[in-house]
């Protein structure tokens, strides 16, 4: 395995996503605790990450020295090349100007770490993010490549296996960066990159087993790939001592409840409660129109469906949750303060607390991408594995005012319609969310020889990578009025389409 010590870097990260593409397992722990994880892993090398510290200041992170001392290879990435600099005797400036963005490096000797992938003589783009520099190598190193302002590019120590670059290899934008890092955990610290989701699925299985012994444990399903996951994968481990509950509050899209209950029921043969509770979410929400009441109403109901169901199955050893490792990841931060909540997110969150379960969390190490892998190695249909996520209060937040049976149908339909053509343009994967937001708001329109004065629906579609920004989608025209069309025709209640051109920020990807 391979340990990545985090400086706070905004792309920890995507180091441990590379490293793990490679097929070896990595973890990121804060340069805190890297002394605890570097004893407890026995990592076969070490990753320094990037940050936005200053090795000249005082109170400047570092790494352990024990980790220089063990004998195991270590790349320094970025403030990881200055804290190796640095900590093994070199000497790193402050710059006036800091570099971003695209620089080029010549590679002035070959070494381990660029071997078969970079040749001796040649250039190639990078990306460079970094205002200090190193100016003096420590003893035993030597420049391997140099760009025009970052004369340590990339430098190495092959005696000690130490390597380290002034730019980031983990992004996309240093084209060869994910050949470079596989070259470190391969052919320098030795990886077999034999971790694979069929490798993952087998270690999973008996480490459920050997923590559940003869225990009961319940799944809170919400029809989304990440708990749905866990609980086929907790079923392949203990089969029928788990149970799965599955609270319908109604607010799903058009025919996906049924979908999850007969994938579970029909193809898996889980055992699964399904608890229609429709009535008494849409109830609740029918007068209300704050976003932040809403998902509150929807956050406790949950709870309340939830325990109530479990009490009567007789209670439960264990709570399964569908946690994933960026959940999981303590970060780095060097900002503090008090973060203001945008948005209470609703999910299973708050039920552990409150049932004194112990928690049964079987994909903390993965990405959402490695979830989708095991989903498809546990046989999950593509198309469901490759969903686009859907938020715990469903399409509450996508109508914006009071929640009525009518206005939830309407919306329904008209969004079947909005997927069902971007799937028929191909364009479903390329899209992180697509969906609609019924308005509450009429409009006059004219349909034959009669006046309409009926809703208008927001299609909204965006691209990101992790939810935490997004660009709106760039469809063409032609589509939109196809999508529109379509809408207006078939679906009585929407006589209005307009599209949403709001990227995040400043917009968020949902409406309320
Ligand atoms: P926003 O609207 O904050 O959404 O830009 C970012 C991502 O989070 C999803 N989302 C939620 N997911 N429970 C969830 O599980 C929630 O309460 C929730 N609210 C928003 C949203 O769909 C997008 O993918």
């Amino acid at each position: 395995s391979i340990l990545i010590i985090d400086f706070g870097s905004q792309v920890t990260q995507l180091i441990a996503r590379r490293v793990r593409e490679a097929g070896v397992y990595s973890e990121i722990v804060p340069f805190q605790s890297a002394e605890a994880a570097f004893e407890r892993m026995r990592p076969k090398g070490v990753i320094l990450s990037g940050g936005p510290a200053s090795v000249l200041d005082q109170s400047a992170p570092l790494a352990p020295m024990s980790v220089f001392a063990a004998g195991v290879p270590v790349l320094g990435i970025c403030y990881g090349e200055q804290v190796m600099a640095h900590q093994l005797g070199g000497r790193v400036e402050g710059e006036h100007h800091r570099e971003f963005g695209r620089a080029f490096v010549e590679v002035t000797r070959p070494c381990a770490l660029t071997e078969g992938v970079w040749e001796a003589g040649s250039r190639h783009q990078v990306w460079m993010s970094h205002g200090d520099r190193v100016t003096a190598l420590p003893d035993g190193f030597e420049v391997v490549a140099v760009s025009e302002n970052a004369p340590y590019a990339m430098i190495a120590d092959e005696a000690r296996r130490f390597y380290a670059t002034q730019f980031h290899m983990e992004v996309v934008h240093t084209p060869d960066g994910a050949k470079l890092l596989s070259n470190f955990v391969h052919k320098i610290a030795g990886c077999a990159g034999d971790w694979t989701m069929a490798h993952f699925r087998t270690d999973a299985i008996a480490r459920i087993r050997a923590q559940v012994g003869s225990g009961r444990v319940i799944c809170g399903l919400s029809g989304g790939v990440d708990s749905s996951v866990a609980a086929v994968l907790i079923h392949e481990a203990i089969g029928d001592q788990l149970t799965c509950i599955f609270v319908d509050h109604g607010l799903m899209r058009k025919g996906e409840a049924k979908e999850v209950v007969s994938l579970f029921r029909g193809h898996y043969n889980i055992p699964l409660v399904h608890v229609d509770a429709a009535d008494t979410f849409i109830d609740a929400l029918e007068g209300e129109s704050d976003p932040e009441v809403k998902r509150k109403t929807i956050g406790r109901l949950f709870i309340e469906v939830f325990e109530a169901e479990a009490t009567k199955l007789g209670g439960a050893d264990f709570l399964a949750q569908g946690t994933l490792y960026p959940d999981v990841i303590e970060s780095v931060s060097f900002t503090g303060g008090p973060s203001v909540t945008i948005k209470s997110h609703h999910n299973v969150g708050g039920l552990p607390e409150r049932m004194k379960m112990k928690l049964v969390e079987p994909l903390r190490e993965l990405f959402k991408d490695e979830v989708r892998a095991l989903g498809r190695e546990l046989g999950l249909p593509d198309a469901f594995v490759g969903r686009h996520p859907f938020p715990g209060p469903g399409l509450a937040i996508r109508c914006p005012g009071g929640v009525t049976r009518d206005k939830l149908k309407i919306l329904r339909e008209a969004d079947a319609i909005y997927l069902d053509e971007i799937r028929k343009a191909g364009l479903y994967d390329a899209i992180w969310q697509a969906f609609s937001v019924l308005l509450p708001v009429q409009t006059v329109g004219v349909m034959g020889d009669g006046r309409t004065y009926e809703y208008v629906l927001a299609l909204r579609a965006v691209t990101s990578v992790d939810g935490m920004t997004a660009d709106f989608y760039h469809f063409d025209m032609e589509f939109l009025g196809r999508a529109a069309t379509r809408i207006i025709n078939e679906v009585k209640g929407v006589n209005r389409v307009v599209y949403d051109v709001t990227s995040k920020p400043p917009g968020t990807i949902e409406w309320e």
